[in-house]
């Protein structure tokens, strides 16, 4: 859906649910996440239907993701940072992260 213009600043790296992605210092998780093509975020807690963020403001809150084993994280409002650990957010999060 999204596509970087450029590729030669994406000097720093995070893991979405164990899989290495490279990103620009001063983006958010998720921009730096839907840059990658990631389109599911988390899931909600009654029907369990794929959400992505919509906002992109800290409105909407379907950008729920753990980070750093922190559950209820807005990734659109967090920076990322090296080495930061990201997981999708399965129902609730706050229980349901393992
Ligand atoms: S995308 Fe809406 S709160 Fe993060």
């Amino acid at each position: 859906m999204f596509r970087r213009l450029r590729t030669d600043d994406l000097t720093t790296t995070i893991f979405f649910d164990g899989r290495p992605l490279r990103c620009r210092p001063g983006d958010s998780v998720a921009a730096a996440l839907l840059a990658a093509g990631i389109e599911r975020f988390r899931t909600t807690p009654v029907s369990g239907t794929d959400r992505m963020p919509h906002c992109m403001i800290g409105n909407c809150f379907d950008c729920l993701v753990e980070i750093d084993g922190q559950a209820d994280q807005q990734a659109c409002l967090v920076p990322v940072r090296e080495g930061s650990q990201v997981r999708s957010q399965l129902g609730t999060g706050r229980f349901d992260a393992a």
